[in-house]
């Protein structure tokens, strides 16, 4: 589908070199057109054309999800769709869902998943996907990814983020930038900043130091930037300092634009700005959203929004500098060029094989094998029955959690994934366990059936954890959503006392977890002989469950965050001041996130960042650490010592042994995920900069690089540490 060609003979050059040598099947590039044109020489032409009032109708929006437009010189309205893993259902100009249209799409594992991967090539591969099926919906921004820390297991939406720490966020985050992106789609790092929790989000004031902006919440948005090349970035909805983000000069202009050269647009949250003479002045370039409360009133009117038409009379009354209206348009111009808006769309794909294999690989690489003493892999010849015990054996997620929801071409559930692989070898029934309803307790007549069904069976399995919601509607957004935090750490709907049940009947029960985080086990963990988390996989999860579980393929996930054994291990819950419900927070566990405060302060996880077992293993030998001029070079022999060929996650700690200010017992600065066939051996290298031994010196403002030695350590996971090797720098 072509949009109308407006300005003659524009044709631009997409920067189609691909990202990553990629291993899976990602969409390739749309081809390159060879002319090319000057974009800023394009751009000032059209300024110099612009009346203002056209310039103003360009920086808020023209309807739902779409900016402002000028007919009479050819600039098209920016066409946006979420979400961050997979191109939301057509919403309509004004919130009407459109019915009728094709616009069900390929469902990808959530966020947190894709980083349980530590694969930043399905990174760029997820990325190409969504690029591509934005194009064939005809969006030019796909809103997505969201880079937000995960700070506290409670927050809602961790499940559309990636990780806790700040290193993998940066690396997973540049490849699918750069996926979304060699498409010609616009990706939007979202959501700058600090927004790690739901709870009264639109007036959350988030207060941490320096040190913790710079070495924790910042780095993803940074690499977003300066080396995925985002196009746009999501101003949030919070408050940071007592500024809204959406008009924080300090992390719009000073830090995003002038410290990083961010040169493309800042679109706010919708209806995250709330006062005219802060946005206009600070650098949000486009206001989305603010028609949100008008539609209780059903009169939704664009030109009222804060940056509508009273900045033309602010302008024209000598108020505001029309200027700071350039810059903005030139922004939103210079997107528009980008993602090719004006010429010839790229056609894009659709619901394809190839976008389906992706999900597939990517779920296969994400599931998180916690524990297994001996269950796993199961053998297809000798299973003849299979009980499957739990609601989200047959639950289908992909349209809950808000505005990440897909509709899904298809999503096939755990239960469906065993019976595609095992239908026609073993018998395979199927328990309900518990109910999913609002405040639903355990359920007796439902436990004893799901335990006379485990005793009889060679093999039974228990899939449980969190949902989104009741339903895909917003107002019952209950766990893993947007608006709303968890409750606690506890498994909703009388899931424990069923779990122990069923262990109790049958000790061999493997555990299967679905959710965007973890949940408190201590009732049963104990017990379970084999717990797999199976994140929200995709519309091939239950495939790849299915598979893993069988062993046709040998898990390699890891998990990108800290599984607490209570709620209150966590640092946010703990080492942090102001309550979780608050409208004043206040970060002081400071750097002490995830795994940098488990590490530190000696706290005993239930599961530990990085960590995933493998039907294989692996042995680590003979590191070497040598200093190379300004890097340092380490390298560790790997060996596959088991039967089966496998991938590891090969990870890297630094712990600086003498610091002048307090630094975490280690953190994450490398890693490299290996495959290895059963008994190959492979000689893994990393080179390290300064960056990899510098901390944020927050009473000087600069990064600090201070002399002395340097603890290098590779491990399997943060808490399996294999070999070390010290350092003098
Ligand atoms: C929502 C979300 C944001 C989403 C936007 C458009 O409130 O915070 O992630 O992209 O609005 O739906």
């Amino acid at each position: 589908m072509t949009k109308p060609i407006r300005l003659l003979g524009l044709i631009l050059l997409v920067a189609s070199c691909c990202y990553w040598s990629a291993c899976d099947p990602a969409p390739t590039p749309p081809a390159d057109d060879n002319d090319t044109i000057d974009i800023e020489a394009e751009i000032d032409s059209l300024m110099s054309q612009l009346t203002l009032e056209e310039k103003v109708r360009m920086i808020h929006a023209s309807s739902a999800f779409t900016s402002g437009g000028v007919e009479r010189l050819g600039i098209p309205e920016l066409i946006m769709s979420d979400g961050p893993h997979g191109v939301r259902h057509e919403h309509g100009r004004d919130w009407i869902k459109d019915e009728g249209v094709r616009d069900s799409s390929t469902y990808l594992p959530v966020g947190t998943a894709l980083a349980a991967t530590w694969n930043p090539e399905l990174g760029y591969a997820f990325g190409s996907v969504l690029g591509s099926e934005a194009n064939y919906r005809q969006k030019d921004i796909i809103l997505g990814p969201g880079l937000n820390i995960i700070r506290s297991p409670l927050n809602g939406r961790n499940f559309e983020y990636l990780t806790e720490d700040p290193y993998l966020n940066a690396r997973m985050t540049v490849g699918y930038v750069k996926g979304v992106q060699d498409q010609g789609v616009a990706a939007c790092a979202k959501h700058y900043v600090a927004n790690n929790l739901e709870y009264e989000r639109e007036m959350v004031n988030v207060e941490m130091s320096d040190r913790a902006l710079r070495e924790i919440y910042l780095p993803g948005f940074k690499a977003a930037v300066q080396e995925g090349g985002t196009y746009t970035v999501m101003a949030a909805y919070n408050k940071f300092r007592g500024d809204y983000c959406a008009h924080s000069e300090y992390l719009l202009d000073t830090i995003l634009k002038m410290e990083y050269g961010f040169d493309g647009a800042v679109i706010s949250d919708w209806n995250a700005v709330k006062n005219t003479m802060e946005a206009v002045n600070a650098g949000i370039d486009l206001e989305m959203g603010s028609d949100l409360p008008m539609l209780a009133t059903g009169n939704v009117d664009y030109s009222k929004f804060h940056m509508g038409d009273t900045v033309v009379t602010l302008v024209n009354n000598g108020t505001v500098d029309e200027a700071l209206i350039d810059k903005k348009v030139r922004r939103l111009l210079r997107t528009i060029f980008r993602v090719n808006a004006i010429g010839e769309r790229a056609p894009g794909a659709y619901n394809t094989p190839e976008h389906q294999q992706v999900a597939r690989d990517i779920a296969d690489e994400a599931i998180v094998l916690l524990k297994n003493e001996g269950l796993l892999p199961l053998n297809e010849g000798e299973t003849q029955s299979i009980a499957v015990v739990g609601a989200n054996a047959t639950r289908k997620h992909a349209g809950g959690g808000g505005s990440s929801q897909v509709k899904a071409y298809y999503e096939v559930t755990p239960l469906e994934g065993l019976q595609n692989l095992m239908g026609d070898k073993a018998d395979i029934s199927y328990a309900e366990g518990y109910v999913v309803e609002k405040g639903g307790g355990s359920n007796s007549d439902l436990i004893a059936a799901a335990v006379e069904q485990v005793t009889q069976a060679d093999v039974a399995i228990y899939v449980g954890g969190y949902i989104h919601g009741y339903s895909d509607e917003w107002n019952d957004n209950a766990y893993d959503a947007e608006a709303t935090d968890k409750p606690d750490m506890l498994l909703p709907f009388g899931q424990d006392e069923l779990i122990e049940a069923v262990l109790a009947a049958n000790p061999n029960t493997i555990i299967v977890l679905m959710g965007g985080g973890p949940v408190d086990m201590q009732r049963w963990q104990s017990q379970a002989k084999t717990i797999v988390q199976a994140w929200y996989p995709g519309m091939e999860g239950g495939n790849a469950l299915a598979d893993v579980l069988f062993g046709n393929v040998n898990p390699s996930g890891k998990l990108p965050m800290t599984f607490p054994v209570k709620l209150e291990d966590s640092p946010a819950h703990s080492l942090a001041v102001t309550g979780f419900e608050s409208l004043e927070q206040d970060y002081t566990e400071g750097i002490f996130v995830g795994y940098r405060y488990f590490d530190s302060y000696e706290v005993e996880p239930a599961f530990a960042f990085g960590h995933g077992l493998s039907y294989t293993t692996f042995t680590y030998e003979n590191i070497a650490v040598e200093k190379k001029d300004n890097t340092v070079v380490v390298s560790v022999n790997v060996t596959n010592s088991g039967d089966r060929d496998g991938a590891e996650v090969v990870q890297l700690y630094v712990n600086d042994n003498e610091s002048a200010l307090p630094r975490p017992a280690q953190e994450l600065k490398a890693f490299q995920k290996v495959e290895l066939t059963a008994g190959a051996t492979e000689r893994v290298e990393f080179t390290l900069g300064e960056d990899a031994f510098s901390y944020y010196d927050d009473t000087q403002g600069k990064w600090v690089l201070e002399h002395g030695t340097f603890t290098i350590k590779l491990g399997s996971s943060s808490r399996d540490i294999r070999q070390e090797g010290n350092i003098e720098w």
